[in-house]
């Protein structure tokens, strides 16, 4: 496809950085704009130096919309890639008006100016939260949304509804919603990758840690949900799979006004100790762990059907488990 100038709200975070880099090798121009709350601006040097090719970056936040206008000001953007947001889950039970604003009103800012300058294209960071305590296993995009249990999942459903309903009133919109299951791994150089702040929330943040000494042990949040092993089971992704699945909506979004909702996950379900085994067995580590009670808001099993995204967009993800540990692992030695 023709070469588009693509605005990447949180270009500079996690799935964000590796989009980056998959839109600018199949010859992109894109355009960042990030508040740097859960990133760093090396990023931007890490991103150039993988690709070759330079970006533009703006330190700019999304609840100051006069940073996003002299965005639209400056460059005639062709469409958005929306992954600026807050996704800690703990921390939004705890922030839940920090969160909600963020989120939302920050979504609402940039839509206003989207609209504003005629750019109505968008493609939305959603996630597998957004089902709830889903009713079929694999998950369709047929299964009917649910109830969050956390603030964070609520931004997620409400942001969908919101893009939706700008859809139904104005159908030159369009809308891609990209229901992201558990994302792992990094980019194979080991320059860009996940490193949450403090202490991870995140499996495999957490058992990297242990690797390397810097904490103890992992806690393994229940072992009596009705799965094979008793711990819960997730469909995890690797990140540059999910990347790839960005660059593969993009044609869908230029030429269909429509919303279009995709689960992007690989279709295989694995334990956390099938997690903890592939880690150990991928680098050659030992992960002490204990069982704990379950944790609030878990669920028991969540993987994808992702058919629908192979057939309309021709996406399917490639990496396996082993890579994803290899990876994370490459990196986290590297930054963490
Ligand atoms: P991340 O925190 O690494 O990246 C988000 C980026 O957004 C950060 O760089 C942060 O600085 C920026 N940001 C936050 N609020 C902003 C604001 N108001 N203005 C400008 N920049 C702002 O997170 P990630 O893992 O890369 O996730 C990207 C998106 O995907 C998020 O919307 C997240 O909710 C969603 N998602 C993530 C996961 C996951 O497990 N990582 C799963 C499903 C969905
Ligand atoms: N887990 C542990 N110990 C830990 C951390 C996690 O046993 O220290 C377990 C959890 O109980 C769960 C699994 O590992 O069974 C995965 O937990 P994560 O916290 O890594 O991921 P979640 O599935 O809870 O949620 C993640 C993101 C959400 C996103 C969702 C999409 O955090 O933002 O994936 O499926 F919505």
């Amino acid at each position: 496809m023709n070469s588009l100038r693509i605005l990447v709200t949180g270009g500079t975070g996690f799935i964000g950085s590796h989009t980056c880099v998959e839109l600018i090798n199949e010859g992109h121009e894109v355009i960042i704009l990030d508040n740097l709350c859960n990133s760093k601006p090396e990023v931007c040097d890490s991103i150039k130096k993988i690709t070759g090719r330079d970006l533009t970056f703006y330190k700019g936040d999304l609840l100051n919309i006069s940073s996003i206008e002299s965005i639209f000001d400056e460059h005639d953007i062709d469409c958005v890639i929306h992954f600026a947001g807050l996704k800690a889950v703990g921390e939004s039970v705890e922030k839940p008006i920090e969160y909600y604003h963020n989120n939302i009103t920050g979504t609402l800012n940039l839509c206003e100016v989207m609209k504003k300058h005629n750019c109505k294209k968008i493609i939305f960071s959603s996630s597998a939260t957004v089902y709830g305590d889903p009713e079929i296993i694999p998950i369709t995009e047929d299964c009917k949304k649910g109830v969050c249990t956390n603030p964070y999942g609520w931004t997620k459903s409400m942001i969908e509804q919101i893009l939706t309903d700008l859809h139904t009133s104005d159908e030159d919109w369009s809308v891609i919603l990209l229901r992201y299951f558990n994302p792992l791994g990094a980019h194979e150089s080991g320059l860009i990758g996940d490193n949450p702040n403090g202490i991870p929330n995140n499996l495999l943040p957490y058992v990297m840690k242990v690797a390397l000494g810097q904490l103890p042990k992992l806690g393994v949040f229940g072992d009596d949900y009705d799965t094979p092993d008793g711990t819960g089971v997730r469909d995890y992704i690797h990140v540059v799979d999910l990347a790839k699945g960005h660059v593969k909506a993009l044609d869908k979004l230029m030429s269909d006004s429509d919303v279009n909702i995709y689960n992007l996950g690989t279709g295989i379900g694995y334990s956390v100790l099938d997690v903890i085994k592939a880690f150990e067995k991928a680098n050659d580590v030992h992960i002490p762990y204990e069982i704990k009670p379950r944790r609030a808001g878990d669920i028991s099993t969540c993987y994808a059907d992702s058919s629908k995204a192979t057939a309309e967009l021709g996406w399917k993800a490639e990496y396996d488990l082993e890579k994803m540990c290899k990876d994370s692992w490459n990196f986290a030695k590297k930054c963490y």
